[in-house]
């Protein structure tokens, strides 16, 4: 069995961070959300794993490498335009030949991981195995309808959902997916969908098997999300501390402090991750935060957030629910007259007070 990782695509909906970056790349509790996946699918016992790739494809490749940190054979796919999740699987045919595979989205995350999702595929001996979650907004997801535990219909982002069901983002294919993304034409959108490609596969008398999971799933594809797994995967860590603590600090909870991170006459209440060589000067850092490598946050309080590496916060009141990129700045304005200086990328969002 193999693999196939998707961490290509647009990445629209996080704007401005996919202006530079790619979005499977955003660490979750300061592991990239594509580290997860690849994972998830070793410790399912797959080595043979193709990563699709994009315009980001530089990044990826020096994320992943070969795969050899996991012990897993990673081929590079490239995709030259994101043309859609089936279209990712059309142009992986020489990659993935007549064996079976599991596609991951690389911007999913699935708590239980997928050990025993393969092994039932594996026994089912069905051309394809969906996963499905109960969603609050079905209409924002694939949508799926069953009858008597069969897949009946499958439709992309429905404006009527019939059913809360929504596709999680690990599908299972026998070579018959082939065949389907073959003969299935782009949607309204200009895609190959890969619901149109297991519709095609329900209506050519294949079996999709179906299978609701009960634990969570995360799409990470938009900030309230990537904050929501944040807040999930840092609850699951355990105290650690690496860096220095000095004697004026207070540290409260699931803390972890990498090496080489300091924290200075500072209060951090957990779970909270403080990454290497950042530095807490005077600062408070509460529950649910991520802060990655090289950061520096001074006279300032922070909560539920990600900020990525080597940004700077200085002499700020209070950050919250923010996704804050690269070397990016924010400090107070001192020079008169008092004003607001700001330089953002197209489609970012600033809230101030
Ligand atoms: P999506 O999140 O559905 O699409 P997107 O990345 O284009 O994002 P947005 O909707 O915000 O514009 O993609 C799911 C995963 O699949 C993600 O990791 C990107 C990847 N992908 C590809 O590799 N190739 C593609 O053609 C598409 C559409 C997505």
């Amino acid at each position: 069995m193999k693999a196939l990782v998707l961490s290509g695509g647009k990445g629209t909906r996080l704007r401005p961070i996919t202006h530079t970056n790619a979005k499977q790349l955003v660490p979750i509790a300061n592991k990239p959300i594509l580290f997860y996946a690849i994972e998830s699918i070793k410790e399912a016992g797959i080595k043979d794993i193709g990563v699709v790739v994009g315009d980001t494809k530089e990044e990826i490749k020096t994320a992943l490498g070969d795969g050899s940190k996991w012990g897993v054979k990673i081929t590079y796919i490239e995709q030259e335009a994101p043309l859609g999740l089936a279209h990712a699987v059309k142009i992986s045919r020489d990659f993935i030949g007549d064996d079976d595979f599991v596609m991951f989205l690389g911007d999913n995350l699935i708590k239980d991981g997928i050990v025993s999702l393969v092994d039932r595929f594996r026994e089912s001996h069905s051309a394809s195995q969906i996963l499905l979650a109960r969603v609050a907004h079905p209409e924002q997801f694939g949508v799926a309808e069953l009858k008597e535990g069969k897949v009946l219909k499958l439709v992309e982002k429905p404006e009527n959902p019939q059913s809360d069901l929504a596709l999680v983002g690990v599908y299972m294919f026998d070579k018959s997916i082939f065949e389907a993304v073959k003969n299935i034409k782009p949607s309204r959108r200009g895609e190959l969908e890969i619901t149109d490609a297991i519709q095609y596969l329900i209506d050519h008398k294949f079996t999709v098997h179906p299978h609701i999971i009960d634990g969570w799933w995360k799409d990470t594809g938009k900030l309230e999300d990537i904050l929501e797994a944040n807040r999930i995967i840092l609850d699951t860590l355990s105290k650690k501390i690496e860096g220095k603590i000095d004697k004026n600090s207070k540290i409260y909870g699931k803390v972890v402090i990498e090496q080489g991170a300091e924290i200075i006459d500072s209060v951090i209440r957990g779970p909270v991750i403080i990454g290497e060589n950042s530095k807490i000067v005077r600062s408070y850092v509460g529950p649910f935060s991520s802060v990655y490598y090289d950061v520096t946050i001074e006279n300032s309080e922070v909560e539920h957030s990600i900020i990525l590496q080597k940004s700077k916060i200085k002499d700020i009141k209070r950050i919250e629910d923010s996704l804050i990129g690269q070397n990016v700045e924010i400090l107070k304005s001192k020079t008169k007259p008092i004003a607001y200086r700001i330089m953002v990328g197209d489609g970012s969002r600033v809230e101030v007070i």
